[in-house]
């Protein structure tokens, strides 16, 4: 691995596409390192590549959509050339991810305390004792009040901020070295979104786990991150430390993404110019920025060539309206 010793995740060059004749790209060369016991947040509108990018560390993508290029490497080796049964034991016990909806990942019709259970029994020689055991510390890590008596309980027993920490816990079943979380929050009002992020967060400092967190909202992810990469029509636009981020955002599309912020503090929402328009679809034939069309500050070189992504102290940034400044 080039980077630095405390990477444990290092994304080079992935391209992902829709398998169909014209290949069209998803993902266009992503790149990025991500730090041991640190926190990466993903953030762009729908459509903009982040699930296809968190299902490709795991090689678990729909049929039709394919890895082109790229390498993934997690402990000096590239997850995209390992043989399967590495791969098998990579999956949860190494990188655990945690999906949007709880119902859909959660069987409905067995309890969580048998879930939970036969997770931890699939991937560790122990007793179901001792399972049934480490369940019950999970739940009540996680929050989860009689942890004891609910495990006899059915996923629809729970409300929709329990169940997320559910996923949580059954995420953290082999202490995995990185947790990838998807849009975790996104059916869950604001309150309970903040104490879901604040429970990724403590687990997170507490284990020296790393995270992958992708949301579509930017808001969300100020207390939470040490990193933020923003992602835009399957291009990273904008990637630097989270406060720098805050502070100083340099692309247009993520002052846009700035602007419509609404406040977690349930506070009545400041509204700032949004973005108007919508992402690109894929395979919306384009040869320049793919902001371009929705762009405030587009310039005609915009939209005849992509602008490169370009670093300075850490902060990467790809615009034209930076090349030019520099
Ligand atoms: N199974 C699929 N087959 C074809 N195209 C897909 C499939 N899944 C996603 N896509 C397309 O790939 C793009 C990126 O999808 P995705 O990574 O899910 O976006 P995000 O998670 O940012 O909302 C979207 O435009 C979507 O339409
Ligand atoms: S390159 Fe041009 S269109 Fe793209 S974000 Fe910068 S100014 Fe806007
Ligand atoms: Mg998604």
């Amino acid at each position: 691995m080039t980077a630095c010793s405390n990477a444990i995740l290092k994304i080079e060059n992935l391209q992902v596409s829709v398998a169909n004749a014209a290949q069209t790209p998803v993902v266009r060369g992503l790149s990025y390192t991500l730090e041991k016991g640190k926190v990466l947040a993903v953030v762009g509108e729908s459509g903009c590549g982040k699930s296809l990018h968190a299902l490709s560390i795991l090689r678990i993508l729909p049929p039709g959509v394919q890895i082109t290029g790229g390498h993934i490497i997690y402990g000096e080796k590239d997850i995209l050339q390992l043989p399967a049964e590495e791969l098998r034991q990579l999956r949860g016990h190494k990188i655990a991810m945690v999906f949007q909806d709880p119902m859909t990942s959660l069987n409905p019709i067995r309890t969580i305390g048998k879930q939970l259970t036969e997770t931890i029994l699939a991937h560790q020689k122990c007793s179901k004792l001792r399972a049934q055991a480490r369940a019950i510390r999970l739940l009540k890590k996680v929050g989860i009040p009689d942890a004891r008596k609910r495990m006899k309980e059915y996923p629809f027993q729970f409300s929709g901020g329990q169940r997320q920490r559910i996923m949580i816990a059954m995420a953290l079943c082999l202490n995995p070295d990185i947790l990838i979380a998807d849009e975790p929050t996104t059916a869950l009002d604001v309150t309970i979104q903040a104490q879901i992020l604040e429970l990724i967060k403590k687990l997170q400092m507490q284990r020296d786990m790393s995270a992958v967190f992708i949301t579509h909202n930017l808001a969300i992810v100020s207390n939470v991150a040490d990193e933020v990469l923003v992602l835009y029509g399957g291009y990273c636009m904008e990637k630097a430390r989270c406060s720098e981020l805050f502070a100083h955002p340099l692309h247009p599309y993520t002052k846009g993404l700035l602007g419509s912020l609404l406040s977690l503090s349930g506070e009545k929402p400041q509204r700032l110019p949004a973005i108007e328009g919508y992402p690109p679809a894929p395979g919306t034939p384009e040869k320049g920025c793919p902001f371009a069309p929705r762009c405030p500050q587009a310039m005609e070189k915009c939209f005849a060539q992509l602008p490169p992504l370009s670093e300075q102290a850490g902060h990467q940034v790809r615009c034209w309206l930076q090349e030019k400044n520099a």
